[in-house]
């Protein structure tokens, strides 16, 4: 399964997210990287929906990602002299010189792994990179049972304009695989371009998690104590929550 963002997900990517994502998680995260100051890494940076936002808000911010595609709108957002900040490096296996103090992976990165092997790996190589007192913070949904079980089909999820008088339209089908815990998903792009209409499909899975399976999980990873919150606000999980926000300390040197 390819985990890596094709082409023309990664040049329609803030187009579609900054009208389905905005405001849900950026608050959030925007906040916590300015309250925690210095060293700062995000995982799965993207095409810098948040990071550009923290970079211009004076946060010594880096970012990582396995999807050159994604990289390369980045990288044309910023200035040459701030590219030093981006690397093309997956979670499991990255590494810098200097610690962080914070790591974040927003926006479902985490639900990209989908083997637990992975994810242990993860957990502990991002433990390795952080200071003492670190913190990572990363966040998966609260599946929904309903959906899980139905699956969507070919269900329009996006239509506008991508620039004046040019449409996008994305749609998507999902179809849970209930053995191996994941949803596999079949996204289509159709947009209007100078020499004719533009067509891509990309099909890729995500693990989807369940809470305890979250507490194991985070219990069996070098991490020293952790919290999980139901919604960015922090509060507790209940019965409605959507989300499953995931902050990991590491207390030892
Ligand atoms: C939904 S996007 C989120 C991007 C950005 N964090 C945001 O909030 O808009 C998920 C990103 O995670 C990246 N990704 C997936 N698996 C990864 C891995 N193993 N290591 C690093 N990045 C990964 C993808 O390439 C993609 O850019």
């Amino acid at each position: 399964m390819n985990q890596k963002y094709p082409k023309n997900f990664a040049r329609f990517y803030d187009t579609i997210y900054s009208k389905m994502r905005h405001g849900d998680d950026s608050q959030f995260f925007l906040d916590l990287v300015k309250k925690t100051g210095g060293r700062v890494l995000e995982v799965g940076v993207g095409t810098g929906r948040l990071f550009t936002e923290a970079l211009d808000a004076g946060a010594d911010i880096y970012g990582i990602d396995i999807s050159p595609a994604m990289l390369d709108i980045l990288y044309d957002k910023l200035d040459k002299d701030q590219h030093y900040r981006l690397k093309e490096q997956c979670i499991t296996s990255f590494s810098f010189n200097e610690k962080f103090e914070l790591v974040i992976a927003p926006f479902r990165v985490f639900m990209h792994l989908n083997d637990k092997e992975d994810q242990i790996k993860a957990l502990n190589n991002v433990y390795d990179q952080l200071n003492k007192n670190g913190v990572f913070v990363f966040d998966v949904f609260n599946p929904d049972l309903s959906i899980l079980q139905n699956g969507i089909d070919n269900q329009t999820d996006f239509e506008g304009e991508y620039e004046p008088g040019r449409k996008l339209k994305r749609t998507v089908s999902s179809m849970p695989d209930l053995a191996n815990q994941v949803i596999n998903v079949l996204f289509r792009l159709d947009w209007e371009e100078e020499n004719g209409p533009g067509t891509e499909e990309w099909e890729t899975s995500l693990r989807y998690f369940f809470r305890y399976e979250l507490e194991h999980l985070v219990e069996r990873s070098k991490f020293e104590s952790y919290y999980i919150a139901g919604d960015f606000e922090g509060n507790a999980i209940g019965s409605n929550s959507r989300e499953f926000i995931v902050t990991c300390r590491k207390t030892s040197t």
